[in-house]
């Protein structure tokens, strides 16, 4: 589904200097894993996550996501790619104040560059009740606690119903009990649904999630 060939991420210091925040990373991950990607602060998480989102290109070697190659395509086939193909959980949830939960979860589908071929609303409902959260549907975020605001960004993710979950430090912002019982919940879509999913943590005991654990360190990554 994804391979990453040779792929590095540098930017340019100065004259002589370029930093590498990825190097020579090579990496595959198939349909239906669970994927840990764990190293210290500053390692290139965040980079490798982002090359994998596509919200950023390589510096050098090829991406390929879905037999394509990301090289060969334009900026606009890129958005669309990363729109029907990924979705994000970030650590600070991103929620939008002023929006209800339910609003929040449906904006994804306001700004859909694919057709959908189901009700957002509908749809929305569904995910809210499945995941316990119908009664909060039109409370706003900061009315809900942490635990409760990150399931929210996980539906909003759900929504356009991609192939790939990302998920940067999803657990940093909650206390550990909440932190796993994010886990749970992304494990039991990864199992149950098999939803293709990739975690970004820098704590082991979140990374043990993961049916593979991938260390990055000093932007390689390492066996
Ligand atoms: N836009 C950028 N310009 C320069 N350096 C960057 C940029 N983005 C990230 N870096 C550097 O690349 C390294 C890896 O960053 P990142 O991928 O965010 O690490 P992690 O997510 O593991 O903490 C860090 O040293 C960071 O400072
Ligand atoms: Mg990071």
């Amino acid at each position: 589904m994804i391979r990453l060939d040779i792929v590095s991420k540098s930017y340019k210091i100065d004259e002589e200097t370029t930093f590498y925040a990825l190097k020579d990373a090579t990496l595959e991950i198939k349909e239906k894993e669970f994927i840990s990607i764990i190293g210290p602060s500053g390692s290139g998480k965040s980079t490798l996550m982002h090359l994998i989102g596509l919200l950023d290109k390589p510096s050098q070697g090829e991406l390929i996501i879905q037999n394509k190659k990301i090289s060969k395509l334009d900026d606009d086939q890129i958005s669309s790619l990363r729109n029907e193909f990924v979705g994000f959980v970030f650590q600070q949830f991103n929620l939008i104040p002023k929006l209800t939960v339910l609003e929040n979860i449906l904006l994804p589908t306001i700004y859909a560059r694919k057709k959908l071929d189901y009700n957002p609303t509908e749809k929305a409902t569904e995910l809210l009740k499945k995941f316990g959260l119908f009664e909060k549907r039109n409370t706003y975020p900061n009315k809900i606690s942490g635990g409760q605001q990150q399931r929210v960004a996980i539906l909003r993710a759900l929504i356009m119903e991609p192939k790939l979950i990302l998920a940067d430090e999803p657990t940093g912002n909650l206390d550990t009990k909440t932190g796993r019982e994010i886990m749970e919940l992304l494990k039991e879509l990864n199992e149950k649904e098999g939803m293709t999913i990739a975690v970004v943590t820098h704590e082991a005991d979140i990374a043990k999630y993961g049916k593979r654990i991938v260390n990055v360190r000093d932007g390689k990554i390492v066996k």
